[in-house]
């Protein structure tokens, strides 16, 4: 079992007691060894990596190299060069989706669930250069539907681009059928890991996914950082999504050779600090454990959905059930709009949540709802606070509530 009270010491906003974090899904909290990792980086060696090779950049430079190689070890694969530095999981979307060169009628999968980052791109890929797009559709509480999958890929698909994990529902896909029917089906497979990697053991191996997604800023890393993961031969297929310095090998005034990879996809100066900080995210994940954040927060969700489970006027968006919704809570109150919710439990209890659509517009507006309220739940979360929430949330459903 996790060591709670361990943890919670790392985490400079909760020993100041600067209120109930249950907003994790949009962004986590960092621990001091993050903090601290950065600063070392600020304070004494603040040079750029990959280019000069005075000594302070040398070590920037070994530093990214080593940040890759945690990573390829964190998502059970082993090789470091497959993973690029973004600045966000956004970004590592867009590489991936412009990066794959669709033309008119190439067909590309996705669900009625995406986020916005999985959806807008192909969305534009299909205004732009006529790809067409098959939206496979979710069951009534969010649950990905293997058959209305396999309806959209039956003639065949270039891409299928699904997320792991909603950001809404909570729900997990089936990633490994997914992947499965998709190769069978001669489709690359690109996921959207932001919800699913800071939550649970992600191996990319055993999932052979051919791009992968995601968002440091929700794994206890800096803000503004992300990751792409690709197959190497799925990478060196690609073309880079943004051009400059940094991803070519020689160019002239009439051409360009680009650099390998990752270099190819990482152009201009780099976030430095954000890469070491990812470094020193990982190391504290995997030092606490996947298996264990996993629990914990299954635990934590268990707890908030007992606790508001039969409160009048409050419906959950997504399922009922605590073990089918990750680590996040998403529900409405009869009468109240979602801000409401989220501006009155902060100023009642100091708890610190989501509200509104939550990027998944599409999803929200298909079932004619307004949004909703969105608690999240990380490993420096306790029961204790669980029940504040909760109690404050169960007042206001009972006092504004319709
Ligand atoms: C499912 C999902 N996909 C993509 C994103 C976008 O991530 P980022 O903010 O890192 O670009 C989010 C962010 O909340 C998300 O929840």
């Amino acid at each position: 079992m996790m060591d709670s009270e361990s943890v919670r010491r790392d985490f400079p906003t909760v020993r100041k007691g600067l209120g109930i974090y249950l907003d994790s899904a949009c962004q986590s909290l960092r621990p001091d060894q993050v903090i601290e990792a950065m600063n070392d980086y600020y304070e004494n060696y603040p040079a750029c990596g990959g280019r000069s090779v005075h000594s302070m950049a040398t070590k920037v430079s070994i530093s990214m190299d080593e940040t890759r190689e945690k990573l390829a070890s964190f998502f059970g694969t082993d090789d470091p060069d497959c993973y690029v530095f973004t600045k966000n999981c956004t970004e590592a979307l867009n590489i991936a989706a412009f990066g794959l060169e669709l033309n008119k009628g190439d067909v590309v999968v996705t669900s009625d669930a995406e986020h916005n980052s999985n959806h807008v791109p192909w969305l534009q890929l299909s205004d732009s250069r006529g790809a067409v797009r098959r939206i496979s559709r979710s069951g009534e509480d969010g649950m990905f539907d293997l058959e209305s999958y396999q309806k959209c890929i039956e003639g065949g698909a270039k891409v299928v681009s699904v997320q792991h994990c909603n950001n809404v529902t909570g729900c997990t896909n089936p990633l490994k059928a997914i992947t499965e029917i998709a190769h069978d089906k001669g489709a690359l497979v690109v996921v959207d890991g932001a919800q699913a990697a800071p939550h649970m053991k992600v191996d990319l191996d055993k999932l052979d996914v051919d791009i992968y997604c995601m968002s440091v800023h929700k794994m206890l890393g800096p803000t503004g950082m992300g990751v792409m993961y690709g197959k190497r031969e799925v990478l060196e297929g690609m073309s880079p999504y943004m051009l400059g310095g940094g991803i070519v090998g020689l160019t002239t005034y009439d051409s360009v050779n680009y650099a390998p990879i990752p270099d190819r996809f990482e152009a201009g100066l780099h976030n430095y600090a954000g890469i070491i900080g990812t470094g020193a995210a990982l190391d504290y994940l995997s030092r606490v454990g996947m298996e264990d954040i996993e629990k914990w927060d299954s635990m934590l969700m268990e707890r908030m959905m007992r606790n508001l489970e039969d409160v009048k006027n409050l419906h959950p968006v997504g399922p009922s059930e605590p073990r089918l919704r990750g680590s996040v809570f998403s529900f409405n109150i009869d009468g109240l709009v979602s801000h409401d919710i989220a501006m009155m439990v902060d100023s009642m209890c100091g708890a610190m949540i989501r509200s509104g659509m939550h990027c998944a517009h599409p999803f929200y507006v298909s079932r004619g709802v307004d949004g909703s309220a969105r608690a999240s739940v990380y490993l420096y979360n306790t029961p204790e606070e669980i029940d504040v929430f909760t109690d404050t949330v169960i007042h206001i459903a009972e006092t504004f509530g319709d």
